[in-house]
């Protein structure tokens, strides 16, 4: 959990992201906002293709550019979509690709409007498969 402040800080500029996507075939956009452990942050939108299984989540982009910019240390993420009513969670691809840096992150699901429910990744993806489980036996 990070403090309310800081939870305002993330979900901007994950609702600004939103506005970035690139879905001409869902029209149906995502935002997502990562917080490092160094206090960076880190946004993605979801980016479709033609060839509609090469579609990256919004959750995923935003993941595969903290990497890139020499982030491994995640505090939460702030994800947001179109729908005003509920309150909606990232895909399970992207569940397990959040999982790969860090088993129990918090995970800010945000509604158009800013209002978020706190969660995380523990609850969203239980009992799962990690770097943990790779180990062979001798
Ligand atoms: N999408 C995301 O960006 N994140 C999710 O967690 C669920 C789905 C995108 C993929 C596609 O561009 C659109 O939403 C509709 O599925």
């Amino acid at each position: 959990p990070v403090k309310k402040r800081s939870v305002a800080a993330l979900t901007a500029p994950c609702l600004q992201a939103r506005e970035l996507a690139y879905c001409p075939y869902s029209e149906f956009s995502v935002g997502a906002a990562i917080l490092t452990a160094d206090g960076a942050i880190i946004t993605g939108a979801n980016v479709e293709n033609a060839s509609y299984g090469l579609t990256v989540c919004a959750e995923r982009t935003a993941v595969q550019r903290a990497v890139l910019e020499g982030h491994r240390q995640f505090k939460a993420i702030a994800v947001t979509c179109d729908i005003k009513d509920r309150f909606v969670g990232p895909c399970g691809a992207c569940r397990q690709v959040l999982m790969e840096f860090g088993v129990d992150w918090t995970v800010y699901l945000t509604k158009p409007d800013g209002s978020y429910k706190e969660t995380s990744l523990s609850e969203l993806l239980p009992m799962a498969f990690s770097r943990a489980d790779l180990v062979k036996p001798q």
